[in-house]
């Protein structure tokens, strides 16, 4: 039985945990942003990561179901095994719906949204006015993504230093048991 996730899932999951990373940060340094050139790249470089997390998206999920499924670890309770797969879900469905929010607003914007003059983001939502919603609910389920991430790395912790089994090692090559 394989202990690990596949290479291709290990690279896909890190390359994008550091996508994700980028672009919250940059989106909320965004928020205290005036208006003007820095604020007009800031948001085009946001968009590229977002999008770029969006992209990934596909070719992650394909990987996960063409990868192993890996059974639980000796000693993990039925109901842990179920929290971690709803946690993994949940990060999944944030994965989907925090970038398509965040398109939702941009294609909302009163006039189309200029990305770092390499393409301009057209605005056919704009005639809805429902921008602030669009950007509340991106902002919420940003944030959401945030706290599931930030209780995903506290069961990573779990797993390495309390019960030293080999779930953390099923993603972090340096800490895999063979
Ligand atoms: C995983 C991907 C993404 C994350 C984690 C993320 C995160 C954030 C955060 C934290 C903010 C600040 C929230 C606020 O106060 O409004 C924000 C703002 C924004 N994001 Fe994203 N975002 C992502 C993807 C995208 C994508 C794909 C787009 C568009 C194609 C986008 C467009 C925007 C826009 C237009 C704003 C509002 C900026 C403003 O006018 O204040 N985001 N994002
Ligand atoms: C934006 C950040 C992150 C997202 C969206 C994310 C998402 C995910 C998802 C969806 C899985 C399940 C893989 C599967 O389908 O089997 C997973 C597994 C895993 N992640 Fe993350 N992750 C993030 C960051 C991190 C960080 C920072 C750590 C460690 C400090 C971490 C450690 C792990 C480990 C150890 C597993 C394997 C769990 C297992 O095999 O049961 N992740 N992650």
């Amino acid at each position: 039985m394989p202990a690990r996730h596949s290479t291709l899932q290990i690279v896909l999951h890190w390359t994008m945990a550091a996508v994700i990373a980028a672009a919250w940060l940059l989106g909320s340094l965004l928020e205290d942003l005036a208006r003007g050139p820095d604020r007009a790249a800031g948001l085009g470089v946001h968009v590229l990561l977002g999008l770029g997390v969006l992209a990934l998206l596909l070719p992650r999920l394909i990987a996960r179901l063409a990868g192993p499924t890996l059974p639980p670890e000796p000693g993990e309770t039925r109901w842990e095994h179920r929290l971690a797969a709803a946690a993994h879900l949940a990060l999944y469905a944030l994965m989907l719906l925090v970038p398509l929010a965040g398109l939702a607003t941009a294609l909302s914007a009163r006039a189309p949204v200029p990305v770092l003059g390499l393409f301009d983001l057209p605005n056919p939502l704009a005639g809805l006015g429902q921008r602030k919603l669009f950007e509340g609910a991106h902002e919420l389920l940003a944030n959401l993504l945030l706290g599931v991430v930030v209780l995903h790395v506290l069961a990573t912790l779990y797993h390495a230093v309390i019960r030293r089994d080999g779930v953390a090692g099923r993603m972090i090559p340096w800490l895999h048991q063979p």
